[in-house]
């Protein structure tokens, strides 16, 4: 796996709506189909359709964007200090550490707002990933999206040195 060029990272831009909601819906029809059904995949990436809603919660979060070579290939979202809402890589950039970098840059940004514990509803397929990254699953849920119930796990990590200023 080449690693050689690493994604930068940038703020979320309200421009940026409708290529991250194209992000969302390939992440989840490419990357997830292990763990969901075909009908809980559409329902989750569904959540993208209403572009002015999903363009409202990305602005109401932390939302951060990695490029390759100046296009968004991949996003994640911090809410409030110390909840991982968002996380998502297109699947033709998939494997490359885009999701390890955004991870990293989110842990930082938390810890310096004050959270000594970080918290994401993994789901089923990023399990592995974060569980890697010292996470450690807390809870198992299950959801309703748009009429499916998705299954999914509260994870958590100790930040070092949270809460110091
Ligand atoms: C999970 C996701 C964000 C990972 O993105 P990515 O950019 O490919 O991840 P990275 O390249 O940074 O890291 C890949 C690492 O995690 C591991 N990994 C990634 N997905 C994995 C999976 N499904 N199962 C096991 N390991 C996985 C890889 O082996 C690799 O390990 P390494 O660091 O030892 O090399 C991406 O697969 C995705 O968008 N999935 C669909 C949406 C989703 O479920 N998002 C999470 C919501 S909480």
């Amino acid at each position: 796996m080449s690693r050689s060029v690493p994604p930068a990272l940038r703020p979320f831009l309200p421009a940026d709506t409708p290529i991250l909601a194209a992000i969302f819906a390939a992440a989840i029809e490419e990357l997830t189909g292990d763990d969901y059904s075909e009908a809980q995949q559409e329902a989750w990436a569904a959540v993208a359709d209403d572009e002015a809603a999903f363009g409202k919660k990305l602005a109401s979060e932390l939302t951060l964007i990695a490029t390759l070579q100046n296009a968004p290939v991949g996003f994640a979202s911090l809410k409030g200090k110390d909840h991982i809402d968002m996380l998502y890589v297109h699947p033709s950039a998939a494997g490359q550490g885009v999701a390890s970098a955004l991870l990293d840059a989110l842990e930082k940004l938390a810890g310096a707002r004050g959270a000594k514990n970080l918290t994401v509803d993994a789901s089923d397929n990023a399990q592995e990933f974060f569980k890697k990254r010292g996470y450690v699953a807390k809870q198992r849920n299950s959801v309703t999206v748009n009429g499916e119930w998705l299954a999914n796990t509260t994870m958590q990590k100790t930040l070092e040195g949270g809460g110091q200023p």
